[in-house]
């Protein structure tokens, strides 16, 4: 296939990183820059064929099969709508819209089109949340009680994250999508998000946005899902992911500690890793950021998609769910209580039995605990299945 990229920021870059690598079968051919020189200087780098500073003329380029978004969050909709007039498949980078009704716009655009919506939710993708789903999807973590994700950093790289109007919002827009979306994997994409507490706070810059907050998502199953973000975070990135089943665990780092240390006085000086803020003393760089924030497995899986004519793992209906969940959050953030997710369109299960099944020990009790105490000695607790009764007994 061939690819037409809109934009020649941060993150087209990444993506072009991951396009021309590998010797991928799939060409980056064209890009979309408003400025002629940086598309022209993109074109360069990355040995495309074609460059434009009309966004038009890209996608309509003949020779371009698939569009990849990698502009700011307020032109997505565009981007997405001239996409489907031209009947070229999408693929888009994250937060899909600003707000539900906006990512609804997009996916009915798509559906109408015919062409594959593709949600680029990289964190998604990475090697280790890959595997770690894969456990979970098999069981052995159990029944899934909380997964919580946390992307904290000391800020964006770009003025208009930093406009609420461009952006739709801070930290839990611009971070919250991946972490709610990672949860949202962890508990079940079928499982319907019912209602958002959050907290959320100016604490540092001076924005009308928030730079800090934090979440819960109540899922249909009584399953919470929990995402912190942060703008105001110093050290670096932090990515962390933890999963508790009734069965087993997970925790996951997935930048600032990757089994990569390094010490330097800071000769040489340089880019050690994204939002990294120091090139001396102990260092945390990561070996291949590119594979290791997923964009590899992602446009791997998104290529085949279109291929195959089946959906990715991560779609636009994906990116509309998240949009509903994040546009919650910030109802709660304002009204202090539970806020329901308001989603018009749920394709998955409608069951809203709350999840339980105790750990039977015999006929006439259930297993509450066993535990082995430290000078040896068995115990277990017990409860009476008719009398409720709690009892010990000594093993
Ligand atoms: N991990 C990720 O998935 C990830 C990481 C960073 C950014 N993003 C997303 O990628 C998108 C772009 O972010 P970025 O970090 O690359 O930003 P950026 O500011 O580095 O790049 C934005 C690009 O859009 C262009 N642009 C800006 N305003 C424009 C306008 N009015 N008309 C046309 N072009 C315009 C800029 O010139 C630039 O090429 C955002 O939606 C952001 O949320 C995703």
């Amino acid at each position: 296939m061939k690819i037409a990229m809109l934009g020649t920021g941060f993150i087209a870059r990444f993506y072009a990183d991951s396009l021309v690598a590998h010797r991928r079968s799939d060409i980056l051919y064209s890009v979309y820059g408003r400025s002629a020189d940086k598309a022209k200087q993109f074109a360069a780098d990355y040995k495309l064929s074609h460059y434009s500073t009309s966004m038009k003329d890209v996608i309509n380029h003949p020779e371009v099969d698939v569009v990849v978004i990698s502009l700011p969050n307020d032109l997505h909709l565009d981007a997405v709508k001239a996409c489907a007039a031209a009947g070229k498949h999408v693929l888009c980078t994250k937060p899909l819209g600003r707000t539900a009704a906006e990512a609804k716009q997009m996916l009915d655009a798509v559906e109408a089109a015919g062409i594959m919506g593709g949600y680029l939710e990289d964190l998604c993708y990475n090697p280790k949340f890959l595997k770690s789903l894969a456990s979970v999807k098999a069981g052995a973590l159990g029944r899934i009680l909380w997964a919580k994700s946390r992307e904290a950093h000391p800020g964006p790289h770009s003025n208009w994250f930093w406009n609420k109007e461009q952006s739709g919002g801070g930290a839990i827009v611009d971070l919250g999508c991946h972490c709610i979306e990672i949860a949202r994997n962890f508990i079940g994409k079928d499982i319907r998000p019912v209602e958002v507490m959050c907290w959320a706070a100016t604490q540092v810059h001076p924005i009308d946005a928030e730079d800090n907050a934090i979440g819960m998502v109540k899922y249909a199953n009584g399953a919470i899902g929990q995402f912190e973000v942060s703008w105001c975070f110093r050290g670096g990135m932090d990515l962390r992911d933890e999963v508790m089943g009734t069965e087993g665990t997970i925790w996951l780092n997935n930048f600032l500690r990757t089994g990569f240390d390094m010490f330097s006085t800071g000769k040489g000086g340089g880019y050690v890793a994204e939002k990294a803020e120091s090139s001396s003393g102990w260092l945390f760089p990561v070996g291949d950021e590119v594979n290791e924030l997923g964009y590899n497995h992602m446009f791997t899986d998104m290529f085949e998609a279109i291929e195959a004519k089946r959906e990715p793992a991560e779609t636009f209906y994906d990116g509309y769910v998240v949009n509903a969940i994040i546009d919650a959050a910030y109802a709660s953030a304002k009204s202090g209580v539970w806020e329901p997710v308001k989603l018009d369109d749920w394709r998955g299960s409608t069951d809203t039995k709350i999840a339980s099944e105790f750990a039977v020990y015999d006929e006439q009790y259930y297993l509450i605990k066993e535990e082995i105490l430290p000078h040896g000695d068995k115990k277990l607790i017990l409860k009476d299945k008719i009398t409720g009764e709690v009892i010990v007994r000594d093993l």
